[in-house]
């Protein structure tokens, strides 16, 4: 009798290869200016600093390679930092995890029954809807744009003709990828629509304090400490590697946000929570963040101005006032497929075009590209512009051409 192998549940076997992966693996070669990864830029990092602070806490802390239970003093630091985003917590409903991304993975289990409905914007950040899959939620799209994020009147029409989410998923600031900061107003909005409907908000705000202005509105979680789970990470202001961020949630939760956590991946980082404690104890890391967002502003603005000069009339774009990327409308319906094809063989230079982010049942936007400025310097930003720049005058010239 033969036997097949073991299948994967089904939510597994419905995840496909895209063509889009198959071609970003291209941006791997050493030739190819990336405007297409998050990553923070290496020559940022406090290599030396946080060197230091591993030497310290290896040398003084004999169990800093033990399991060891979640570090008071880093819950106590987070405390205090989420006053910078405008929220009051203790560190009592502080709750340390492996990133934000671990974050989003551990509070839909936690909060998502089976067939439950999930709001997400209509442009989403891929690694939610990575943690969502497992969970087969229904996923409804609201609309958003890279002018004013999330479309809260839309939202409130959605809910008015009865539409029950058990979550929304929201990034109010530094949007990955529409590059754009929830205004004030519609903070406040969704608030009320969560407190009044009654549903839970995710709010992942691993880019709020890579801001580039100082007058950045409060975080969610400002506005209501019980509707609001609020996902922190020192991935973007220390480095991605120490894997240490957080959750921001009412302490009954706690137990079962532990319960969750035991069973992935037993404790966050014993070192990495030592070594960013040591860090922050040595008043080293508002600096550092200062320094950040001086370098990143500098970068943002030569993407914005190498997207004013080299890209065709009719193009629009956000102006980011915090995180890692800008999203571009392209003009005349241009198919950012095509064009990042033409990118990648002729101009080497890469972007991820839109429709890689599209959610639920939400048209994907098939004319729009995410553009990336943390990781490359400021001459190769200009130069990766003018690349895409020269792609989409090939493919609009083949187009006017072959009608
Ligand atoms: C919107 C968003 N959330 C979460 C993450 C993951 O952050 P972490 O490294 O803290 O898990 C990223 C990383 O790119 C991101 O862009």
């Amino acid at each position: 009798l033969h036997r097949p192998g073991p299948a994967a549940a089904g939510w597994a076997q419905d995840l496909r290869r895209s063509a889009l992966e198959d071609m970003l693996v291209a941006t791997a070669r050493p030739d190819v200016i990336s405007l297409a990864l998050g990553l923070p830029c290496e020559d940022l990092f406090p290599t030396a600093e946080m060197g230091e602070s591993v030497a310290r806490v290896l040398a003084s802390e004999p169990r800093a390679l033990q399991y060891a239970p979640p570090l008071e003093r880093l819950r106590e630091f987070v405390a205090g930092l989420m006053e910078t985003r405008g929220v009051r917590c203790g560190p009592d409903e502080v709750f340390l995890t492996a990133g934000a991304q671990q974050g989003m993975s551990l509070l839909t289990r936690l909060l998502l029954d089976p067939g439950a409905t999930v709001v997400v914007e209509a442009a989403c950040y891929p690694g939610f809807l990575q943690a969502l899959a497992p969970l087969s939620p229904r996923i409804v799209a609201a609309p958003s744009g890279p002018e004013r994020g999330l479309d809260v009147d839309a939202l409130e029409r959605m809910l008015a003709s009865g539409l029950r989410p058990a979550l929304l998923y929201a990034i109010p600031d530094g949007h990955n990828p529409l590059g754009v900061s929830l205004p004030a107003e519609s903070r406040k909005r969704l608030v009320e629509l969560a407190r009044g409907h009654g549903f839970p908000i995710v709010e992942d705000d691993a880019y709020g304090r890579v801001s580039y202005d100082d007058d950045g509105a409060p975080a969610l979680r400002a506005l209501d400490p019980e509707w609001v789970f609020h996902l922190g990470s020192f991935s973007k202001t220390l480095a991605p590697a120490l894997r240490t961020g957080w959750i921001v949630a009412p302490a009954r939760f706690h137990r079962a946000l532990g319960s969750l956590k035991e069973s992935t991946d037993i404790n966050t980082t014993t070192l990495g929570q030592r070594a960013v404690a040591d860090f922050v104890a040595r008043g080293l890391f508002e600096p550092h963040v200062a320094t950040l967002r001086a370098e990143y502003r500098r970068r943002r603005d030569a993407m914005l101005e190498a997207i004013e000069r080299e890209l065709p009339e009719g193009s629009r774009w956000s102006v980011p006032r915090a995180g890692f990327f800008t999203w571009v409308e392209l003009p005349g319906g241009a198919d950012a497929m095509a064009v990042l094809r033409v990118a990648l063989e002729r101009e080497r230079v890469a972007f991820v075009p839109g429709e890689a982010f599209a959610a639920g049942d939400a048209p994907p936007a098939r004319s729009a590209l995410r553009l990336n400025f943390s990781h490359g310097s400021p001459e190769s930003i200009r130069e990766g512009v003018a690349r895409v720049a020269r792609a989409l005058g090939a493919v609009s010239a083949r187009e006017a051409t072959h009608g």
